[in-house]
């Protein structure tokens, strides 16, 4: 098959850039990398771009295809080119490109290790046998584990390309592969460090992150799953740890939101002061809901009855947080495989389902042993 690729070639030595246009004749199962090797060997081999395993488990491929991050050996071209599609090949966002798709993983590699990445044990001697850990207590940070450092999620961050000194995607979500392990010890020494300015509070929900990742990492679950741990163990001085707080109590106490109220909750009432002058400025245009009276929601009985559940089965940490049925469809390999859960917790890899008032529990019980 014929193959067009529209490739943006970078010098950051001279500066030069610009967008050729290559054709190679591919074989139908050929991918992006491979086309990209077609090229390299056939028609230009100044082209510089990386790669190693082939097979989307290496990591080192990562580049944006139409504007999106992808690996490119996880890409098949045969559906592009039928359809006659010239699709425009860029080096991945938020990182400095050095040489067309080649991009600098240092600051990558730097915020990773800032949320060190290793575990670190409340037990320091040797025993006879290992410490071995149920796979139900494994399972909850078998998604944060799969990932590969290819950057796709950096990539498309939002909130990084407005804070470069954003932690990112990748290392929250690294993050949360130790403070979920059950054999580490300093959960809360990492929950602090990660609720400091450029940390978990920095992210805009923009999902970007889960919708770019190749391996179902869902890094924005993986910071959901942080903000949730840090708040059970009371971090909670970040504004957005407070914003989500006055959440919960609006939604208890009156089983709405009330806006009002949640600017001085989560600023506080100098901060407020300051605010009023652009507060009155949205009042014409029907954007301040009126203070009073306070409004109490007919069915309040119900998310009263939904707060006293969740802290009955202690589900205000990350076990709260609802893994997405897309999520976990992604998941490979692992025991008890189910094809598409219908539900999350039907698939026996989730958190264990919430259970109401007289039926069992069937959630991880053990811990390291
Ligand atoms: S959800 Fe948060 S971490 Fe993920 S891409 Fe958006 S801003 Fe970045
Ligand atoms: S979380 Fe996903 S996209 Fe981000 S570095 Fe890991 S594997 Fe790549
Ligand atoms: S070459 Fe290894 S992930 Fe693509």
């Amino acid at each position: 098959m014929q193959v067009g690729l529209k490739i943006w070639r970078y010098d950051s030595k001279t500066g030069d850039r610009a967008l050729r246009e290559y054709e190679v004749d591919a074989p139908e199962e050929a991918t992006l990398l491979d086309c990209l090797d077609l090229v390299k060997d056939k028609h230009d081999g100044s082209l510089a771009y990386r790669k190693s395993c082939r097979m989307m488990i290496c990591g080192s491929c990562g580049m944006r295809m139409d504007g999106g991050a992808v690996l490119a050996c996880r890409v098949p071209m045969y559906e592009i080119a039928q359809e006659g599609r010239v699709p425009v090949i860029s080096a991945m966002g938020n990182l400095p490109i050095v040489k067309d798709l080649v991009v600098d993983m240092d600051p990558f590699w730097q915020k990773m290790q800032a949320v060190e990445p290793w575990l670190q044990p409340g037990y320091d001697q040797e025993t006879e046998r290992e410490h071995v850990v149920s796979q139900p207590r494994m399972d909850v940070i078998h998604k944060e584990s799969l990932c590969i450092n290819c950057g796709c999620c950096v990539s498309e961050c939002n909130s990084m390309e407005s804070d470069p000194d954003f932690l990112g995607p990748a290392a929250l979500a690294k993050g949360f592969r130790f403070v979920g392990d059950p054999r580490d010890a300093r959960t809360v020494e990492r929950l602090e460090h990660y609720s400091d300015e450029h940390g978990i509070w920095d992210c805009t929900r923009c999902y970007f992150c889960n919708e770019r990742c190749p391996k179902g990492v869902d890094p924005r679950d993986a910071i959901a799953k942080l903000g949730a741990e840090a708040m059970h163990h009371g971090i909670d001085r970040d504004m957005g740890a407070r914003h989500a707080k006055w959440f919960v109590t609006s939604a208890k106490t009156t089983g709405w939101l009330r806006e009002t109220e949640l600017v001085p909750k989560t600023q506080g009432i100098v901060k407020s002061i300051k605010e009023i002058k652009f507060a009155m400025s949205l009042v014409p245009k029907g954007k301040v809901p009126p203070p009073f009276p306070q409004h109490v929601a007919e069915d309040v009985g119900e998310s009263r009855g939904l707060y006293d559940l969740v802290k009955e089965q202690g589900r205000d940490g990350a076990q709260g947080i609802v893994q997405g049925e897309k999520a976990l469809s992604r998941l490979e390999g692992m025991h008890g495989h189910v094809e598409h859960p219908s539900h999350p917790y039907d698939d026996p890899r989730s958190f264990p389902r919430p259970f109401l008032p007289g039926e069992e529990a069937d959630g991880p019980s053990d811990g390291a042993g």
